[in-house]
């Protein structure tokens, strides 16, 4: 069997093989300290065995949820932030059909409660005034602002246009098995719930069911999602030798990178499908390391795209970064490129070519390019774009983001820093309980 692959061959011109060889100990040890849940942030660990958790039976519940929803919905709304969003949103926006919202197929997937944006929510509710919606609420503490405040929105729109009792029917929320706002309130409507394991961290979350619900409800393969997810958890076990396993290769040479002043990882890909992969990596691995002024910082653009704007400063800017190339080797489709007898674009040296292939010379040329300028390239092969090497890449990438958190020598699982701004808005908007922060920062703003 086809698996994801990695190479760091386009690195060794920075750093030596047998320095990141070199790490092999040193991540047996994070690695094994994961296993033995003996380490920082232990009690989010819940991701590590989850594929190989994911019964039948759990799979079929979610499958006639998500069949009801999509049975009984022109749209389903689903509202989450986070790591409560970018793992279905990348999931959904990497399989499905690039102009699927065009079709008249049902139903549309929507998101919300991922920002404040009053004009993305007016519009939303102008969207759904006269569609039969359903909605997916997901929150692991169930106060977070922004999913509160768009659900309550949702709720009140769906409950007016279809009547309360229609309405709980078409209402799912994700939530604590206990605890929180969202569990006592789906509780008193009688909503049909779905639990995130306390174990499970939010950016670890999207092989529970706050990203399998919104994936089939999508009418995606979980099954074949799940089974590249529990693909990867054992080729990247401790039973895999180190240079055979790309979680433990990846997170070295990261580390190594970093030790040698490449502070910014770029994530890239050719493929416009995958922007939202991009996004969720990004909260992966940065809510993960960014930490005790430690961590490397995570971008990310989308080629060709991109070329065309960041593509100079990646070429020729400070040399502080590297980048991480995802590549798929086979499109899915099939375009060529047409002959045209008047040829004035000049195009015609490329008529009869797929346009993939013109995509895949773009790629090399551009990896050469970077490496050329000084920027260090690791490349991830996906054999394809389906649902089975989605699973794969999302197990390798939250196994190597264990690893390298621990070798960083941070909590991987915890995100102190995000309180931050949620302390000083809850200041500014007077919430009960923040009298003495709110007092503080009027002072302040004096
Ligand atoms: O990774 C995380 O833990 C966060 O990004 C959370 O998922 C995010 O803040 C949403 O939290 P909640 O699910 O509690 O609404």
């Amino acid at each position: 069997m086809e698996d994801i692959k990695l190479s760091i061959k386009s690195c060794l011109d920075f750093v030596s093989e047998s320095k990141v060889m070199g790490y092999e100990a040193q991540v047996r040890k994070c690695a094994e300290t994961l296993e033995n849940g003996t380490g920082k942030g232990n009690d989010f660990l819940g991701w590590l065995h989850l594929p190989s958790s994911i019964t039948k039976e759990f799979l079929s519940d979610v499958k006639e949820t998500a069949a009801f929803l999509r049975a009984n919905c022109d749209v389903v709304v689903v509202a989450g932030i986070g790591g409560s969003y970018l793992g279905a949103k990348a999931v959904i926006d990497s399989l499905s059909n690039s102009f699927s919202w065009l079709y008249a197929k049902k139903p549309v997937i929507v998101f919300a409660g991922n920002n404040i944006g009053e004009d993305y929510l007016a519009e939303l509710t102008e969207y759904l005034s006269d569609k039969k919606f359903g909605i997916i609420n997901i929150s692991k503490s169930g106060t977070t602002t922004e999913t509160a405040l768009a659900f309550r929105l949702l709720k009140t729109q769906l409950e007016k246009q279809m009547g309360k009792a229609e309405a709980c029917k078409r209402i799912v929320a994700i939530t604590d098995k206990a605890k929180g706002a969202l569990r006592t309130l789906s509780t008193k409507e009688g909503y049909k719930t779905y639990v995130i394991p306390d174990n499970v961290g939010g950016r670890f979350s999207v092989l529970t069911p706050v990203g399998l619900l919104p994936i089939a409800v999508a009418g995606l393969d979980v099954d074949a999602l799940v089974e590249g997810a529990q693909r990867m958890e054992k080729v990247c076990g401790l039973d895999t030798p180190f240079a055979e396993n790309p979680a433990a290769v990846y997170a070295a040479t990261r580390n190594e990178l970093y030790r040698n002043g490449k502070k910014i990882e770029i994530l890239a890909n050719f493929q416009p499908k995958l922007h939202f992969i991009a996004e969720w990596w990004k909260q992966l691995y940065g809510e993960s390391e960014g930490k005790e002024n430690k961590g490397i910082f995570n971008a990310s653009v989308d080629f060709t795209t991109d070329l065309h704007s960041m593509g100079q400063w990646i070429q020729e800017g400070e040399r502080s970064i590297f980048e991480t190339v995802i590549s798929v080797k086979k499109a899915n489709k099939k375009l060529e490129v047409p002959t045209d007898a008047e040829n004035l674009d000049g195009l015609n040296f490329l008529a009869g070519k797929r346009v993939d292939d013109v995509n895949k010379m773009a790629e090399l040329g551009t990896r050469l390019a970077h490496v050329d300028g000084g920027v260090p390239n690791i490349l991830i092969e996906m054999p394809e774009l389906n649902a089975f090497y989605i699973g794969e890449l999302i197990y390798f990438f939250e196994k190597a983001c264990g690893i390298s958190g621990y070798l960083l020598d941070v909590n991987p699982f915890n995100q102190p820093g995000v309180e931050a701004y949620k302390k000083n808005m809850f200041a500014l908007l007077n919430k009960p309980g923040y009298e003495a922060e709110s007092k503080a920062i009027q002072a302040r703003l004096k």
